[in-house]
């Protein structure tokens, strides 16, 4: 079972999972870090850079894969999945460019992307711990409900409900691509250990339909129950649709120190 944790805010979820990335780079300096953009890990990201200004860290030999990107925007477009890695998490946290990695959505060269992203992952050693959001869909990177549990990275189509939750970001609806290329759920499930964070009650469906729901590709973040180290961190809002909650709390209460997420 994935391990719940109920957080009262954006902030306290961003240090307990920041806290964990630490103790990792601490102890394996090349740690490979799975990383997502939206909103929801941007507090992760922020209480990181926190971190290291407080108590520098030398983090010249993390490395990264973002999970996905969009097919088809112009090398160096504001809102290429590269370029918001970059502003992000590259620059706050002082990261070494090019040992972070996004897909490559040019158009271009599109056959044969997915692959090559999947061997530099798998070159890399894997993913030490990959951070997640979802989608109101369901969906874990762009793997929309139906995505196969063992996809790897590939070319797919935005569910058009995904493609207006993310035209806040452009400056017209129509500009959001229909297409991206996204690790797959596979790729996903070989990562060592997860952190799925939501907030918000237009998460809790979602929230609970991965936690709870029956595993099935129709619902995507469900993969998470076949792996065996999930850590979900949650505020009140996004897990008020869990039956188990007071199972959850309990958990969480009564976990040793020293164990960690
Ligand atoms: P959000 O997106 O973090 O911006 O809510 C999450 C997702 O679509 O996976």
């Amino acid at each position: 079972m994935a391990e719940i944790v109920i957080v009262d805010s954006k902030r306290s979820a961003g240090e307990l999972v920041a806290a964990s990335v630490r103790r990792l780079i601490e102890a394996k300096a090349d740690t490979v870090l799975g990383l997502a953009t939206g909103s929801t890990p941007l507090p992760v990201y922020a209480a990181l850079a926190e971190s290291f200004r407080r108590n520098p860290l030398d983090v010249s030999g993390v490395r990264g894969f973002a999970l996905d990107e969009y097919v088809g925007l112009a090398r160096g477009h504001f809102e290429s999945y590269r370029e918001v890695i970059s502003r992000e998490v590259i620059q706050p946290l002082g990261l070494t460019p090019n040992r972070i990695h996004v897909p490559n959505g040019a158009a271009e060269t599109l056959q044969g992307a997915g692959a090559d992203y999947e061997r530099s992952i798998e070159a890399a050693g894997g993913v030490d711990l990959q951070l997640l959001g979802i989608g109101r869909t369901g969906h874990l990177g762009f793997n929309e409900p139906g995505s196969s549990f063992a996809s790897l990275t590939r070319v797919k189509t935005l569910a058009p409900a995904s493609r207006a939750d993310n035209a806040r970001f452009f400056a017209t609806p129509e500009e959001v691509p229909r297409h991206c290329i996204t690790q797959g759920l596979g790729t996903i499930r070989r990562a060592r250990h997860l952190v799925l964070l939501a907030f918000g009650a237009e998460k809790a469906s979602a929230i609970a339909a991965a936690v709870e729901g029956p595993v099935t590709a129709s619902q995507p973040g469900s993969a998470i129950q076949l792996h065996e180290h999930v850590t979900v961190v949650l505020d009140e809002e996004a897990a008020a649709e869990l039956a188990n909650l007071d199972f959850y709390r309990y958990s969480w209460a009564n976990k040793p120190a020293w164990q960690g997420i």
